[in-house]
């Protein structure tokens, strides 16, 4: 029985959320292993639709836990209001959550520390969501965080938390911000709020080692994807957490031993929310039908998202990082109306081609994207269930993303809808998923 891990393949937003909540009823837990609300993962179930931030996508099916890992970073008002608005929307958490009590806490005056370093002169703007999630993983690295278990040690907490306060007062102070933030009222309405999630906290890692030992199941849920990896992705553009399959381990408490397989989720183009380097994009009229089609506007943010072509020397790079067994292609409709569909083959250089994936954001700011031209299939893929009955020109242009990335194409998407994906036949991806 394979636990298996599911993550961008690019710059987020490729439809890990819609991809979980379709393979989860295969699963006996879903867990998250890094990030926090900066996450957006969107759901839609006939009408409904769930903006799923810090819960995993599994919730949403009967019958499976879901964790949150330690790799976390949870800011507690966030959580209280996603439980609240799962319930207004018949989604019952209790009974169904687990929240690692190693994960650590994101407190208002971390979203000031946020504001500060994007805002500084000299420094490089990133674009970041504003949740707080860098200054939060700077204390935990910094070994000053305050973790989930310490909000049930009240003498423990208050003696914490007034240290970390007083760092964060002394910031402030020294870079001039005059925000008036009022520390006590933050500490009691963390004594509340962890009140109220005190039920879900438990030792997340021996849970799920333990669910292993009894032959069930884990899926592994990424947010972000791997080119926001604080490793891997274009650095400094990037969040500060192990979005890699690696951060799966180190998030988890779960050994890499007991992990069988990972499924990247690519959309069949790119997108890119916030700055950096993105040496496929269309910032033109394509760029506009892409953002238009695909409704590509942040689901944390609103902020509309830069759109692009697939990007085959970006895939192949996260293929490497991440060991992927398999692809699942999304927003293949997207693409359906075009006549013709550019694809960045490899990167020009001064004057040389490059396949690999420059260290620096510097350098790929300066690559050119090398096309290949596609013939499209003007046809609707939307409602088609079967990978067999797709026009032959998109399968043509999926046989392409595959012969190029070196990586199967298991599984497309072609709308929103959970039942809106065909797995294909005798595909790696329906073997893991059977194993
Ligand atoms: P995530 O962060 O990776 O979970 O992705 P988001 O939810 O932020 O963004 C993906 C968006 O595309 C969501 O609005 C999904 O409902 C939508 N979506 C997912 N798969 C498809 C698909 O195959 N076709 C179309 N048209 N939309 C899709
Ligand atoms: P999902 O899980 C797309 C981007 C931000 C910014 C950078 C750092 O929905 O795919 P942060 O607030 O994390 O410090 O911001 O990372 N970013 C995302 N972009 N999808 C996401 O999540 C993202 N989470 C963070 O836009 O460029
Ligand atoms: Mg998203």
């Amino acid at each position: 029985m394979s636990n298996i891990i599911v993550l961008g393949a690019q710059w987020g937003d490729e439809g890990k959320g819609k991809v979980v909540d379709l393979l989860a009823e295969r699963f006996d837990v879903v867990a998250r292993y890094q990030g926090g609300h900066n996450a957006g993962h969107t759901v839609f179930i006939g009408d409904r639709k769930f903006v799923l931030k810090l819960i995993p996508s599994g919730v949403l099916r009967d019958g499976v836990m879901v964790v949150i890992g330690n790799g976390v970073v949870i800011d507690l008002a966030a959580l209280i209001e996603e439980i609240d608005s799962l319930k207004a929307l018949g989604i019952d958490v209790a009974g169904k959550l687990c929240i690692s009590n190693r994960a650590h806490v994101i407190f208002p005056f971390h979203r000031l520390v946020e504001k500060m370093s994007e805002a500084r002169e000299n420094r490089i703007p990133i674009g970041t969501t504003q949740r707080g999630i860098g200054p939060c993983y700077e204390d935990k690295m910094g070994r000053r965080g305050i973790r989930i278990a310490d909000l049930f040690d009240p003498e423990a907490f208050r003696a914490l938390y007034d240290v970390l306060a007083e760092d964060k007062r002394i910031l402030a102070e020294t870079f001039q911000i005059h925000e008036p933030i009022d520390y006590a009222l933050i500490r009691h309405q963390t004594e509340e709020y962890a009140a109220r999630i005190r039920p879900y906290v438990c030792d997340t890692a021996k849970m799920l080692n333990d669910a292993i030992a009894q032959g069930k199941r884990i899926l592994f849920e990424g947010a972000q994807a791997t080119m926001l990896d604080i490793d891997h992705g274009t650095y400094p553009f990037v969040t500060s957490s192990s979005a890699a399959a690696g951060g799966a381990s180190t998030g988890t408490g779960v050994p890499p031993t007991r992990i069988g397989g990972v499924i990247g989720v690519s959309k069949a183009y790119i997108t890119r929310v916030g700055a950096g380097p993105f040496p496929s994009e269309s910032d033109g009229a394509a760029g506009e039908l892409l953002r238009r089609e695909g409704k590509e506007f942040g689901a944390v943010t609103g902020r509309p998202r830069r759109c692009g072509w697939f990007d085959v020397p970006l895939l192949g790079y996260t293929a490497m990082v991440n060991g992927f067994d398999t692809l699942i292609i999304t927003k293949l409709d997207v693409l359906d109306q075009l006549d013709e569909i550019p694809v960045c083959v490899r990167y020009r250089l001064r004057g040389s081609d490059i396949c690999e994936m420059p260290a620096t954001y510097r350098t790929l700011e300066e690559v050119e994207p090398v096309y290949e031209k596609l013939p499209g299939w003007r046809s609707t893929t939307r409602g088609i269930d079967r990978f067999e009955d797709l026009p032959e020109r998109a399968r043509a242009y999926l046989r392409f993303l595959e012969e190029r990335t070196g990586v199967e194409v298991g599984a497309v998407s072609t709308g929103p809808e959970r039942n809106e994906t065909m797995i294909r036949k005798g595909s790696r991806l329906e073997q893991l998923l059977s194993e």
